[in-house]
């Protein structure tokens, strides 16, 4: 089908607001190819550049990609050093792509361990984007969801300690307020390329009612007619919410 049959069966009116995708397959896809993993990074760029083009011109409000874990410091030095220089190189030359499309670059992680010209340059994308409203585009960069998590607690813990927040009052809204993703909705669609079933410690609490879409397709194979599949799927499920089918199916 072609890309645009595809896209205007997408219902525009029930959009996921928020996208969250998992990145996966750069390293097996350039290795298919006789190329070194880098090379799978450095192709990864373009699905990025669609996928957050695509997000946009739909009307999806918030889109996180997971760019790199803290379990991922664990890879060779050199792909860690690849793969750092091409986030800074990425961040400028995007930087149009983001203000033609009225994007506002966000990140989540612990950024101030990232060497220095990545938060540089990370910062510097996010303050030049800053007033850009059509959609958020989050890049979760040495990220885990048990590092935010453990975070969370720390300020809720920092809060009780002064006599701010009694312990008996700590609830699932003070929780959401101190995540890294205070200011964004829950991701409502989880996109994971390359086959692998795992949620490999990404937006763990996020997650919780999210709809979750594992494809085959490598993340540089990854194009626009792949995002469209994913949510037409999204669009095709009934998210109950712990009630009945009957209830859902009553109220529309
Ligand atoms: C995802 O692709 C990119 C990052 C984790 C940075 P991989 O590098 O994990 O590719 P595979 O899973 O080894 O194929
Ligand atoms: C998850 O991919 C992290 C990113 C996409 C940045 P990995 O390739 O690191 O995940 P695992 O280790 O296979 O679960
Ligand atoms: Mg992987």
């Amino acid at each position: 089908m072609s890309d645009d049959l595809l896209k205007n069966k997408i219902d525009l009116n029930k959009l996921p607001k928020h996208i969250a995708t998992i990145m996966d397959g750069n390293g097996r896809w350039a290795k298919s190819q006789g190329h070194m993993r880098v090379f799978g990074h450095k192709s990864g760029v373009k699905s990025v550049r669609e996928i957050t083009e695509g997000c946009a011109e739909l009307g999806v409000e918030y889109l996180t990609l997971y760019a790199f874990s803290t379990e991922n410091w664990a890879r060779p030095k050199f792909e860690v050093n690849a793969l750092m220089t091409l986030l800074v190189d990425t961040i400028g030359k995007e930087m149009k792509t983001l203000q033609d499309n009225n994007i506002k670059l966000n990140a989540i992680g612990n950024l101030e361990k990232l060497p220095k010209k990545t938060y540089n340059a990370l910062i510097k994308g996010i303050d030049d984007t800053k007033n850009n409203g059509r959609m958020t585009l989050t890049l979760a960069l040495n990220y885990s969801s048990r590092w935010e998590l453990t975070q969370t607690m720390q300020k809720i813990a920092e809060k009780v300690k002064i006599g701010e927040i009694e312990p008996k009052d700590i609830n699932a809204d003070i929780i959401q307020n101190h995540l890294a993703t205070h200011n964004i909705p829950d991701p409502e669609l989880m996109i994971r390329t390359s086959g692998e079933l795992r949620i490999s410690n990404y937006l763990l609490w996020q997650l919780a009612y999210a709809e979750l879409y594992f494809t085959d397709v490598l993340w540089p194979d990854f194009r626009k007619p792949d995002l469209y599949t994913a949510i037409l799927n999204f669009q095709n499920r009934e998210r109950r919410y712990g009630k009945t089918s009957e209830q859902v199916s009553e109220k529309t």
